[in-house]
């Protein structure tokens, strides 16, 4: 078969084409008002396919699904079928994985050979940690103080999950959502992002493979109106949601109001604190990559840096030189390292910060503000900005690209001073060689994640989220897990 893309292999040309459904109670079908949206390639500006646009019937018919499985054969499965299924699927996406960085590269626009080296082995490695997990859920029996009593307690599913994800990784976003929830026994009803609706109903297909019973796992894609409208279906219990600080609020506001449960994974402007002692290789290029990888769409992306004065220009001149060099190309060429922005959208809110902090008087280093409209494929190139201040808005926004913006300081006060001073709090870095000033800032630091000496590092046992605007709760470990149960205390009289 003839790919419509060049390099692109013929399985994921042939799923590329297909008239995709959504995927509702283990079948896929059209949406019942038959709509669609285009789904375009970010490296060309192409339109790539038609992905069926979940209205209110819709979602109805996801929840309603989701329902019946949970009180049908999913909730009856024991927690060892839980964890086989889970296996199964992640054996399946490990089959599959060509495939599927090819079809993320495509729609997404992130490198095939980054979605192969990361995106599919994390999620892959996700789907196999939780395995682990359905058959170690266990109660407490509680030593109470009344005679003749057995008190103990019993975790059970919260229900039907609503699961709505962005774009910048849509697969892993997908796998760090599912696997927790199913783990738990929960079923889900998941949206994808509108800009990359189609890893997702790849993904459905090896669900089913995999052999989960119907409705246990339904997609639904669309945008924002579709996730609005699942959101507030009063058949969901628990709601997770990665994405915008904004659309964050909107969600736990209406929680809020149902009592349904929820937890946010949202923005961050992350500071990455380079002290006078730091290893500085290590420092620049664990300031390059934590900036510029995914072309800065990524939630922990470090992009506020603060370098001690006595280091910044050699800091600050190693990064410029580096972000001048680095190539921007098409998302499914092997050599691809920084790969488009994922969309039209996204370009232009780029560009906006661009001229805006050149406009607010800071020194653009290295990149430059790319063309007003985007001459086939949506790249920019690494960006730095020095000469800033605290109040600009580069300085203060989350700007989910390629663009860095950097400090200096002179004490360690003022550097955890100016770190702190965000609305968000993510992630946080230090480079230092003294033990004791990393873990002293480890602890001062507001932050859900800090790394020390290094970036972004990650493990599904290790706790992911952040404090104040960058969320509630948080995904990975025993705690995600924890997130998707409610307890259930149970009390018995043995007197009879
Ligand atoms: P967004 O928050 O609008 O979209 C994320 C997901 O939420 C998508 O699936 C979208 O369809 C859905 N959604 C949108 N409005 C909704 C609503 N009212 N109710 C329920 N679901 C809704 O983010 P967007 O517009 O794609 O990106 C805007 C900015 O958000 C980015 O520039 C970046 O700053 C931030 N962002 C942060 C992410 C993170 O990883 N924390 C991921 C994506 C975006
Ligand atoms: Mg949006």
């Amino acid at each position: 078969m003839n790919s419509p893309v060049p390099g692109l292999s013929s399985r994921a040309a042939e799923f590329v084409r297909r008239t995709h459904g959504l995927f509702i109670g283990g079948a896929f079908v059209p949406a019942a008002d038959g709509r669609t949206f285009p789904t375009y390639d970010p490296s060309t500006g192409a339109h790539l396919a038609d992905a069926p646009y979940a209205g209110p019937a819709d979602v109805d018919a996801a929840v309603a699904a989701a329902r019946s499985a949970l009180d049908g054969p999913w909730g009856a499965l024991p927690a060892l079928g839980r964890s086989r299924l889970l296996v199964r699927l992640a054996e399946l996406l490990e089959e599959h994985a060509a495939e599927l960085a090819e079809i993320e590269a495509l729609d997404g626009g992130k490198p095939v050979a980054m979605n192969e080296a990361m995106d599919l082995p994390a999620a892959i490695e996700h789907f196999r940690y939780y395995a682990g997990w359905p058959t170690k859920i266990e109660g407490e029996t509680i030593p109470v103080h009344l005679p003749d009593t057995l008190c103990y307690t019993r975790k059970e599913p919260v229900g039907v999950c609503a699961q709505i994800i962005p774009w910048n990784y849509p697969l892993m976003m997908a796998a760090w959502k599912l696997a927790p929830a199913l783990a738990a026994g929960c079923t889900v009803v998941l949206k994808p992002a509108e800009q990359t609706p189609l890893s997702a109903l790849r993904l459905a297909e090896l669900v089913r493979e995999a052999g989960f019973p119907p409705g246990t796992v339904n997609v639904l894609t669309g945008d924002g109106e579709t996730g609005r409208a699942l959101v507030r279906h009063e058949g969901v219990a628990k709601i997770a949601f990665t994405g915008s600080t904004q659309v964050g609020r909107e969600i736990a506001a209406g929680a809020g109001e149902r009592l349904q449960r929820v937890t946010l994974e949202l923005g961050g402007k992350s500071p990455n604190i380079v002290l006078a002692d730091a290893d500085i290789d290590a420092a620049v290029e664990g300031a390059f990559s934590g900036i510029y990888f995914n072309s800065g769409q990524t939630c922990i992306a470090a992009s506020r840096l603060y370098v001690h004065r006595s280091r910044y220009e050699e800091v600050v001149g190693r990064l410029a030189g580096a972000a001048q060099k680095a190539e921007v190309g098409p998302a499914l060429d092997r050599a691809t390292r920084f790969g488009p922005l994922v969309s039209a959208e996204q370009y232009e809110r780029v560009r906006g910060y661009l001229l805006g902090g050149l406009a607010a008087g800071a020194t653009l280093r290295a990149g430059e503000v790319p063309p007003a409209a985007p001459d086939g494929g949506f790249f920019v190139r690494p960006a730095l900005f020095t000469d800033v201040t605290p109040g600009m808005r580069i300085v203060r926004e989350e700007i989910f690209g390629p663009v860095l913006v950097a400090a200096p300081f002179d004490d360690v006060e003022e550097a955890v001073a100016l770190a702190n001073d965000t609305p968000y709090g993510l992630a946080a870095g230090v480079w230092t060689r003294s033990l004791g000033q990393a873990h002293t800032l480890a602890a001062r630091l507001r932050a859900g994640m800090v790394y020390l000496n290094s970036w972004a590092s990650g493990d599904p046992g290790a706790p992911f989220g952040g404090v104040k605007a960058s969320g509630i709760g948080r995904e990975m470990g025993r705690a995600n897990l924890d997130a998707y149960l409610e307890t259930k205390t149970v009390w018995t009289s043995l007197a009879f």
